[in-house]
């Protein structure tokens, strides 16, 4: 039987602004924390820096144009802040929002629909030397900018997403210190969590009030599909810990209006969380009209008698925990093969994700706004890039996608991490996700055997088999 999707399902690709842009200092854009942070030694991998990236700041019409020979119907991407507002605070600055106007009617004319993301971790660095996410005053920052976006944007981009995955930039940018701006203050890292899940609140209010009524505005998680190493009670309370610090600091609050019970026991010795106001989670609560899932791998963990564990969180290497007051877990891979990032490879995890998300919000659309895998891809002699890892990586997590729709979820559409190469953050440019290969010497675009593969995909809805190459 193929396996065959539904056919209004959205078939898209996915980048960032700083992993893909360049043109850091053109146009009236100021640092953000991705710029401060690479340029600070020993922060990423090679001393690497989006300075340049894949330059797309000057080739987006070639992008969207290669974009049109895959024939894949939508594009998420993300707006830099600091190209529009300069600073994160005060007017608009006219270039930057036409290099999105530019981009935007680029994708419109070729038929391909937009998915705007509003933050995708590039914070202009004043908002952050003004003391950053764990301020509130930067959730208010966030939601001015949000307006001046959908000011813009708003008659020709439907589809709005607020932040992509708050954990990575609450948890890796202030408790881990391995994501800008590198802090390391666990009572920081809660502030963070909270103060980006009100700015999401208050830019969903601003983008409704702004935005036709046929526009859709969503968030963009990375929900863990948490795993217990044995079905020990220490094991499971690890489990519990680290589910509410992975999912529920978000998805409560954003559905259900509550910080979970447990998490503030938990972290009590560390803080009061009177940073809460009383009318915060009634915005957090803003209505959505779909949630996005990123999923990469499932996460598995024990309890640990050695309080002091150095993990891997999947992002980088740190001696800090991204986990405040979760010091004793240990963090373990999922068994069988890995990505070239070293995550195990486990599409049972979106398929877990997926009905949970759907039973915990019923009713709500989901979209996967990432799902990928890096690989250690190269030319071969015939000049092609042959990938046959990565389709078999996206094959088996489709598979589990279109496994969860038959399941009853109500999934709406897929976006692959990543349409070409790029910045992968701590890692710099040494992890390859792209279904597009760059050649970071000469900036030439060579579509991998998996690009033509999803082409195929996204043309005709039935996923191929992976061919033997
Ligand atoms: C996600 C990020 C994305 C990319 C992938 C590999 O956490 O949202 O920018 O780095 O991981």
């Amino acid at each position: 039987m193929p396996v065959s999707f539904p056919p209004t399902f959205l078939w898209g690709t996915a980048t960032a602004s700083y992993q893909i842009e360049g043109g850091a200092q053109e146009g009236g854009r100021t640092p953000s924390i991705w710029d401060t942070f690479s340029h600070t030694p020993g922060k990423v991998e090679g001393g690497h820096t989006g300075d340049v990236a894949v330059d797309h700041f000057h080739r987006r019409a070639a992008d969207v144009e290669m974009m049109a020979g895959l024939g894949v119907g939508a594009y998420r991407f993300s707006v830099s802040w600091p190209r529009v507002q300069p600073t994160g605070r005060g007017p608009a600055v006219q270039q930057g929002l036409d290099f999105y106007r530019g981009l935007v009617d680029d994708l419109l004319a070729k038929g391909i629909k937009p998915v705007l993301t509003l933050y995708h971790w590039d914070l202009p660095q004043e908002l952050e030397s003004a003391g950053g996410w764990p301020e509130r005053d930067t959730a208010h920052r966030f939601a001015d900018y949000a307006r001046i976006v959908a000011d813009a944007l708003g008659d020709r981009v439907d589809m709005w997403t607020t932040l992509n995955e708050p954990w990575c930039s609450a948890f890796l940018g202030y408790g881990s210190g391995v994501h800008a701006p590198g802090r390391t203050d666990p009572v920081a890292a809660l502030r963070a969590a909270h103060h980006l899940n009100l700015g999401h609140g208050l830019a969903a209010q601003a983008l409704r009030s702004t935005l036709p009524a046929r526009a859709q505005v969503s968030i963009s998680l990375n929900p863990a599909a948490v795993r217990a190493k044995t079905q020990s009670p220490a094991d499971l309370d690890a489990q519990r810990r680290i589910d509410a610090l992975a999912n529920r600091i978000f998805a409560d609050p954003l559905l259900n209006g509550t910080y979970p019970q447990d998490l503030l026991a938990d972290t009590a010795r560390l803080t009061d969380w009177s940073f809460v106001e009383s009318n915060d989670l009634a915005i957090i609560k803003h209505p959505l009209d779909s949630l996005g899932i990123n999923y990469y791998s499932p996460t598995v963990v024990s309890s640990a008698t050695d309080s002091h564990v150095v993990r891997n969180d999947n992002h980088g290497v740190s001696d800090h925990s991204p986990w405040p007051a979760a010091d004793a877990v240990s963090f373990h891979q999922a068994p069988g093969d890995r990505t070239e990032m070293g995550w195990a490879i486990d599409p049972t995890g979106m398929h877990e994700v997926l009905m949970h998300y759907s039973r915990m919000a019923p009713g709500l659309p989901l979209m996967i706004t990432e799902n990928g895998a890096a690989y250690d891809d190269k030319p071969s002699a015939d000049g092609r890039v042959h990938d046959p890892e990565r389709m078999r990586y996206l094959h088996g997590h489709l598979a589990a996608v279109h496994q969860a729709i038959e399941d009853g979820a109500d999934v709406r559409g897929y976006f692959l991490w990543s349409l070409m190469d790029n910045f992968e953050w701590s890692y710099g440019y040494t992890k390859r996700f792209g279904a597009v290969y760059i050649d970071y010497e000469t900036q030439t675009r060579t579509p991998k055997s998996s690009a033509y593969w999803y082409s195929e995909l996204a043309r005709t809805g039935v996923l191929p088999d992976v061919p033997v190459e």
